[in-house]
């Protein structure tokens, strides 16, 4: 049985829906504990609940934003998933929010996979929101179905937050990503889905074997703390 998903008549009113999500559990956050965690997918579902979210009357300076995932480009480049959160999240209120990228000047991201993870562990311990999204292939983050990575995703041998993937047919092969358990110990999240395809995909996906369909990974390890909406 699939997880409930809340429908919408339209993307902006699910990505309002979001946005307001991601409100509630940053401003309770730094109500209780003075700061928040925000990590967040890139593709280009999330861009229309970045600009609502970017607009919230939140005290930002206390909100750290993170990436679910990034491709290993150059982040003026135009697959970078950092430059579409400076370009959309980081935006008016929100470009007070310190930002901790996933992409260093290294080669690749096998060499700076135990930095990135040292970065983010004290943002995913735990998260206060995570944004996910889902490819049509099932994939949710960087983890790509059928990938030998998945196995260290799931269980990280040293317990790291994030990891390298190679991912031979995605955009950009090479990944890094946060780990199943940094993904899954978040407070909060939602995974926000467009189109018939995707929720065909979804719908699947409860019956489907998480490593050919990883975003089960999430939805089993979040359970009712991950909420799912969709639109057309
Ligand atoms: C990425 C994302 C990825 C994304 C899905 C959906 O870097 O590609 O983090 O996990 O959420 O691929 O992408 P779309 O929103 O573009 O369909």
């Amino acid at each position: 049985m699939a997880p409930a998903l809340t429908e919408h008549l339209s993307r902006a009113a699910a990505s309002q829906a979001a946005a307001a999500l991601a409100v509630a559990s940053l401003g309770a956050a730094i109500l209780a504990r003075g700061k928040a965690s925000l990590l967040v997918s890139g593709g280009s579902t999330p861009v229309e609940m970045f600009e609502r979210l970017a607009s919230a009357p939140l005290d930002w300076s206390c909100v750290t934003v993170g990436l679910v995932d990034e491709r290993w480009v150059a982040p003026d480049h135009p697959d970078s998933n950092e430059r579409l959160v400076r370009a959309h999240l980081l935006q008016g209120p929100a470009r007070a929010a310190a930002f901790v990228a996933m992409k260093t000047p290294e080669d690749n991201p096998a060499a700076a996979a135990a930095d990135r993870s040292a970065a983010y562990a004290p943002h995913c311990s735990p998260a206060d929101f995570v944004l996910l999204g889902m490819g049509k292939d099932g994939h949710t983050a960087s983890w790509f179905p059928g990938n030998p990575a998945l196995a260290q995703l799931v269980s990280p041998p040293d317990g790291a937050c994030v990891a390298a993937v190679e991912a031979p047919g995605a955009t950009v092969p090479q990944r890094m990503t946060l780990t199943v358990p940094a993904v899954n110990s978040a407070r909060r999240g939602v995974l926000l889905i467009f189109g018939a395809a995707k929720r065909a995909v979804f719908e699947a996906a409860a019956m489907a074997d998480p490593l050919q369909c990883p975003v089960r990974y999430a939805m089993d390890g979040m359970g009712n703390r991950l909420a799912i909406h969709w639109a057309p």
